[in-house]
């Protein structure tokens, strides 16, 4: 069958050649076309006290500029009405108070640089320091606990505590946020977005225009990439340009160059978390008291649900006995941040793999048994309720690793080196990751598909995710091939649109393959029991017996009469027979109470473990990675070539976001203060070929079948990016042996080279 074969992406010719269609891409197909620039407010935190558009349309080329009294709907582009379109008190160093619609780009720009603008600067937050030294929080705070922290530290044999402050992550997805929005006949507008959420981009225009969410529809060809950045963000970007569609009747194009997309839209969270942790005489975590506070920027955005995640995974891959985690959100004057792979996940697994790296040396253990013997055992459960299913496929997956690199030797060969080397040091360590897959709440757990299959046998397939690079559409071609029984290449996917498939969650939270699968299967078999009755008559077998494999339908017991798909199909239409389906799917067996903070949010957990080891030079601490070992649940893999490139993917975007990734905001007084420094690829710091792992080994983990998913698979999206804790680790584990041993390392994060040298000098110093 077609699900578990190695396939490759299946626009990846397309990606190479340059002849996949992205959003601005159309533009040339599209006579008439209007650019979009924005007015980017000069200040952090200001009151538009006036605003003058006619120098503007002075400025040749320009057809009009947009403002908050145009809108004819809801001035507002979030779901929490917390974030005015076009607003009159600016929040952030680059918000857009108008935009400005021309011929062409440049006189879009020129516009929007005319346009008269008064502001009365107001005081502004910036860091999570001068937000929780303000108070200045928003939306609503939340506790996970279990039993009694208090008396889980009280019972401790050794008692740490600490502060850990860490940084954010822009997404630089290779495509900037881009929206074409086109008039129809009637006034219905056409939106082309690159959108990881289709349904909400439609919603959110819906509303800026006061029109029914019949009257939009959005397109989503592809994206060249989203990483949850465009999970909420498109949306009041597309609104804009369909705002400018309506009132012009022309198309207008929004497409945010490098430098606006990297200081107007959100990114991942930084966090700062403050915890007290025991351990017992074996070690053992008895408990932990923190609180996190992320740094959610000017409005709320994902930032509630993303809290919810670091909150629910602050325990990682370890057992926790008591616990009592707080988190709130810090209002700041930056940028609204947001979805980004791991969706706070990584923010909360990040403060354990910290502390227990900070702990083990005081506790005179290695960093690697203290993770181990902390790990999940089968029969327990996590801090808000839910049983750690398969928990002992974390401690197969540590010994699986471990004899895969060779850990043992390569222990004795790190200290060798050591030994050897005064102003060289290497670092080897292995972490593991335990991620909860679904939505937190339950109602977005849910998708559909049309699949439509034609008289000549031919097939095509619609669903409700988004394909973002990720490879959801192959592995979609891969389930609807192997549902009806047909070759891969007689099926064909179309791109994602709200009249096709309607009210669809968002391609997040990894769940694209698990629920649009699900869906595509269940529309498939309703086509599939519908023909079978049409075979079993032309065979003269029992329907139940008819199987459909690779494009040959036969009868079990009737080798001889073999049919072709297509002639079934044939035979069918003039049966009169249906010949397409919608299929939809919801996940069974989750619920949540999201004030609470208990239930079993997760259909199922995926595991996985790394090993790195790197090489810090003493006098810069510049560092090499130079080996990484991977074994990763994926399940049954529907795609093992896309779960691999995930793996290797998400893996590198994690070690940048831990080691490279460094978002600056000026927080100087002055005309510059909230201004984001790093808004360029010179200044912001990617992982490249130089950065990846110079021998790089991925395993899937074998015999994983995961009960109750699509063909027994598990989602493979984000879990991977936390894998990185490894390389972390590890720079802690070379950093210490500069030191006499025993010793904490307090490493930031990012643990740039910067970061790595005054760790290295504090090492030395005995710290
Ligand atoms: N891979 C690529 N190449 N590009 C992306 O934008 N986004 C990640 C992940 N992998 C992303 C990616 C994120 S944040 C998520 S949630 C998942 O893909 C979403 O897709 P899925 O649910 O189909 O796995
Ligand atoms: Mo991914 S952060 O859930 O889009």
């Amino acid at each position: 069958p077609a699900v578990g074969r190695e396939v490759p992406h299946e626009a990846a010719a397309l990606h190479v050649t340059g002849a996949a269609l992205y959003t601005d891409d159309l533009i040339t197909r599209t006579p008439g076309v209007l650019h979009a620039w924005p007015v980017n407010a000069p200040h952090a935190h200001a009151l538009v006290t006036a605003l003058d558009v006619s120098p503007a349309l002075d400025v040749p080329g320009v057809v009009r500029v947009l403002t908050a009294d145009d809108v004819p709907g809801i001035n507002d582009a979030g779901i929490k009405h917390d974030e005015p379109l076009f607003p009159t008190e600016v929040m952030f160093h680059g918000h857009a108070v108008a935009w400005v619609l021309g011929e062409t780009l440049e006189a879009a720009r020129q516009g929007a640089e005319a346009v008269a603008v008064d502001y009365e600067p107001l005081p502004s937050v910036l860091t999570l320091t001068e937000a929780i030294g303000a108070g200045s929080f928003q939306g609503a705070r939340r506790t996970v606990s279990r039993g009694d922290a208090d008396a889980g530290l009280a019972r401790a044999h050794r008692r740490f505590r600490g502060v850990f402050e860490f940084g954010g992550q822009e997404h630089f997805y290779l495509e900037t946020m881009c929206s074409l929005a086109l008039v129809d006949e009637g006034g219905q507008v056409f939106v082309q977005s690159s959108t990881q959420h289709p349904s909400e981009t439609q919603e959110i225009v819906a509303h800026v225009l006061g029109v029914p969410s019949h009257a939009v529809t959005v397109q989503c060809l592809r994206m060249g990439g989203g990483f949850g950045g465009k999970e909420m963000q498109p949306h009041g970007l597309a609104a804009v340009a369909a705002l400018g569609a309506t009132l012009t009747g022309r198309p207008v194009r929004l497409r945010l160059n490098r430098t606006q997309d990297m200081t107007m839209t959100g990114k991942r969270h930084p966090f700062h978390a403050e915890w007290e942790i025991g351990f017992d005489e074996r070690h053992r975590i008895t408990g932990l008291r923190a609180t996190l506070t992320s740094d959610g920027g000017w409005s709320l955005d994902l930032s509630e649900p993303v809290l919810a995640r670091a909150l629910c995974h602050i325990d990682n891959a370890y057992w926790i006995p008591d616990i009592e985690v707080h988190g709130r959100i810090a209002k700041t004057h930056k940028t609204s941040q947001t979805a980004f792979r791991g969706f706070g996940g990584p923010q909360g697994m990040i403060v354990i793999e910290d502390i227990l790296g900070r702990c083990a040396p005081q506790l005179g253990i290695s960093a690697e048994e203290l993770r181990r013997s902390n790990l999940y055992a089968p029969g327990q459960a996590t801090p808000y309720g839910q049983p750690v299913r398969h928990a002992e496929r974390l401690t197969a997956i540590w010994s699986e690793l471990q004899q895969r690199a060779g850990y043992l030797d390569r222990v004795a060969a790190v200290e060798a080196f050591n030994a050897a080397h005064e102003d060289t040091k290497r670092g080897l360590a292995i972490t593991p990751v335990k991620f909860g897959i679904s939505f937190n709440l339950t109602a977005f757990n849910q998708a559909g598909a049309l699949v439509h299959v034609y008289k000549d046998g031919s097939v095509l397939i619609n669903h409700g995710g988004t394909e973002m690079g990720q490879g959801l559409h192959t592995k979609m071609l891969q389930v609807a091939a192997t549902a009806l029984g047909v070759p891969m290449s007689t099926v064909r996917l179309a791109p994602t649109r709200t009249d096709k498939v309607p009210n669809t969650s968002a391609t997040a939270a990894s769940s694209g393959a698990d629920l649009n699968g699900g869906a595509i299967k269940n529309a498939c078999e309703q086509i599939t029991e519908r023909l079978a009755d049409v075979a079993a008559r032309m065979i003269n077998c029992h329907p139940a017996d008819v199987r459909f494999v690779d494009g040959v339908v036969t009868g079990i017991g009737f080798a001889d009469r073999q049919l072709t798909f297509a002639e079934v199909v044939g035979a069918a239409y003039h049966q009169r027979v249906q010949l397409w389906a919608a299929g939809f799917y919801r996940t069974e067996g989750l619920h949540w109470d999201a004030e609470r903070m208990q239930g079993e949010p997760f259909k199922y957990f995926a595991y996985g473990a790394a090993l790195s080891e790197v090489e810090v030079d003493g006098w810069t601490g510049a560092y090499r990675l130079r080996r990484t070992d991977i074994v990763h649940d994926v399940g049954d893999s529907l795609s093992p070539l896309i779960d691999v490139g995930q793996i290797e993917g998400g893996f590198v975007q994690g070690t940048g976001w831990l080691t490279l990734e460094e978002l600056r905001w000026d927080t100087t007084d002055g005309p510059n203060r909230g201004r984001l420094s790093t808004q360029a690829a010179s200044t912001y710091k990617l992982p490249s070929f130089s950065e990846m792992p110079e021998e790089f080994h991925v395993h899937l983990f074998e015999r994983a079948t995961e009960s109750g998913v699509v063909y027994g698979s598990k989602a493979v999206g984000e879990p991977p990016l936390m894998l990185a804790f490894s390389v972390r680790e590890a720079l802690r584990q070379a950093v210490a042996a500069f030191g006499p041993g025993g010793i904490e390392v307090d490493l930031g994060s990012p643990a740039t080279p910067e970061a790595v040298f005054w760790a290295v000098e504090a090492a030395r110093r005995g710290r």
